[in-house]
């Protein structure tokens, strides 16, 4: 089976059955991302088909508008005081659970969203798997636009490599669904990333980080074995 079709799989693997750990009377967090869109897929899937009945706070415009094609009803912040369960993606899991996210540039409303939810699980396939955050992955930044300069100085004084985040069929920087900018900042492996998440959120003008610590409940990850099945692992 070809590579792509293998990544696949172990996405669409993980996004449903994550989205089976979903109760009757949930509200759920709705993660960003191509493996949190399998999840909404089959949480569409159960609506329809088993009659299940959840609320659903996305993590981001395209999840909103996601979830609302696939039948799930979409409530904010403002209408809930609770989160059961979010499910999303991530860019590095670690052996301790700890996380970096924000390839998509979600990672502020993500770490709300995520961070509120009784249960968190998150959905990946093996490659996401580092035994160090930081080693593949840069961390990214949501930075008010005003703060861009200042912020990438303060980062180089810390050792960091920032780059401004660019856009894809976009001339100049991505800007977030708040309206502010993205800075990865790289590392090459990070040694304590609880003190890193709270050092980077403590520079005047990042907003959040993409640095997850002590969140994610469970894991699920997607592998495949060695007569090239995909199976589920699920940690935690
Ligand atoms: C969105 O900003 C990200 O945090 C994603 O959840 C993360 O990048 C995982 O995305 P994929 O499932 O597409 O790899």
């Amino acid at each position: 089976m070809p590579h792509e079709e293998q990544t696949k799989l172990m996405k669409q693997s993980v996004g449903i059955e994550a989205a089976r750990m979903v109760n009757d009377g949930d509200i759920v967090g709705l993660g960003t991302g191509s493996t949190a869109i399998y999840m909404i897929e089959e949480l569409g899937r159960r609506i329809r088909d088993e009659g299940l009945k959840i609320s659903g706070i996305p993590t981001s415009f395209d999840s909103a508008v996601l979830a609302r094609k696939h039948g799930i009803p979409v409530q904010t912040l403002d209408d809930v005081d609770h989160i059961d369960i979010a499910i999303d993606g991530a860019d590095e899991v670690d052996p301790q659970k700890q996380l970096i996210k924000g390839r998509g540039a979600a990672h502020l409303r993500e770490k709300i969203i995520d961070g509120m939810a009784v249960q968190f699980v998150v959905v990946v396939d093996e490659s996401k798997q580092v035994d160090r955050l930081g080693t593949k992955c840069a961390v990214p930044l949501e930075v008010l636009p005003l703060a861009v300069l200042p912020v990438m100085a303060r980062l180089e004084d810390m050792g960091g490599s920032p780059a401004l985040r660019m856009g894809v069929s976009k001339d100049g920087p991505v800007i977030t669904d708040q309206g502010n900018m993205v800075i990865d900042v790289r590392f090459n492996g990070i040694d304590d990333p609880r003190k890193m998440e709270s050092t980077l959120n403590n520079i005047p003008g990042i907003l959040e980080n993409g640095l997850f610590i002590d969140l994610a409940t469970t894991i699920l990850i997607g592998r495949v074995t060695a007569n090239g099945e995909v199976e589920v692992e699920k940690r935690g």
